[in-house]
């Protein structure tokens, strides 16, 4: 246990909310920074956190809000304005406040081994990743694959309706899944690691998709075949025409995804070395489970 003192900026947030919870588990003083108070803030004071009321935009009240803190760990999520100014100024508060140390919301793929240019949302983390280098802090970047629960949810790997395995170029790429309650686990014991490199990568699971529709087919006990949708140029080429059509101003917009599916399925971003095993104790769900979970909401 631990008597550290870790602001989290992001917490209101979904993956914020499981990281509070994971350090407050963990004996850490949490202070989570939100823009305004309502029934998810008032959870996190439930479970542990102090929260404080911040405006990115004010400096000094973010710099006195990570005064004494040993860790500031940013779950932001958003497009420039959030994952560049924001987290700009929240790095540059922490170190005004004296603050040794700062983890990045990265939470994603390996990108730092892919060009830029292949993904806008990836591209404003390495401009931020960029002048995190310029400051006089040390940081640490999470890199975690994709959430698992991506596969139950947005992202078109597992075609439940048609029970299908999208495919795009090689069903046997392997790909990383990580749920997201072990990502906000080994985020916490992260923060909490005062020798923490620059980089810790973290995969609960290795799959492709080939793998992906036999674990299907045994979890819903029907079967799931290969849906083979193109070769990656075919799938740039679409990426293309739906970005000419909008969603710049979007988070997520469909050709967004497609970019993430398209780095996934070229193997470029595959974390390697994982250092899975740095803290004792932690678990890593497995597909299985996900999937079984989703079987049993669906009422399958
Ligand atoms: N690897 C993957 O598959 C995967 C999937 C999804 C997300 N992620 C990553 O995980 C991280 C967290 O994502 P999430 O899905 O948990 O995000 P989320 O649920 O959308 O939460 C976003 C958080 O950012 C805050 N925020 C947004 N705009 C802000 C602004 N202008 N100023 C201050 N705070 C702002 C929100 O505060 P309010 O509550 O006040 O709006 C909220 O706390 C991000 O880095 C995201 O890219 C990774």
């Amino acid at each position: 246990m631990t008597h550290a003192h870790i602001v989290l900026a992001g917490a209101t947030g979904d993956l914020g909310g499981r990281i509070s919870r994971a350090l407050v588990d963990r004996g850490a003083r949490v202070t989570a920074l939100v823009r305004g108070r309502d029934d998810r803030t008032r959870g996190l004071e439930a479970r542990g956190a102090k929260v404080i009321e911040v405006d990115f935009a004010r400096r000094a009240g973010l710099v006195a809000a990570c005064e004494g803190a040993s860790c500031v760990v940013s779950a932001l999520s958003g497009l420039r304005e959030v994952v560049v100014e924001a987290q700009t100024a929240l790095v540059d508060a922490a170190v005004e406040a004296g603050c040794p140390r700062f983890i990045p919301s990265d939470f994603s793929l390996d990108y730092f081994k892919q060009p830029p240019g292949i993904n806008r949302n990836l591209d404003l983390r390495r401009e931020f990743n960029e002048r995190l280098a310029d400051r006089a802090i040390a940081a640490t970047s999470i890199l975690n694959g994709a959430f698992a629960e991506m596969l139950t949810g947005q992202a078109p790997f597992l075609l439940f309706p048609i029970r299908r395995a999208l495919v795009w170029e090689n069903p046997d790429q392997k790909m990383d899944f990580t749920a997201m309650d072990d990502v906000a686990a080994f985020t916490a014991a992260a923060a909490l690691d005062d020798r923490a490199p620059r980089y810790l990568r973290i995969a609960g699971n290795e799959a492709s998709a080939r793998d992906l529709a036999a674990l299907a087919t045994e979890v819903t006990g029907k079967p799931f075949h290969l849906l083979r949708a193109g070769g990656l140029r075919r799938l740039e080429r679409l990426i293309l025409l739906l970005r000419a059509v909008g969603g710049e101003d979007t988070l997520y917009p469909p050709w967004q995804g497609m970019q993430y599916m398209h780095n996934m399925f070229s193997g470029l971003p595959k974390l390697a070395p994982l250092d899975n095993d740095r803290y004792p104790g932690l678990r890593w769900t497995p597909l299985r489970q996900l999937l079984e979970a989703h079987e049993a909401r669906e009422g399958r």
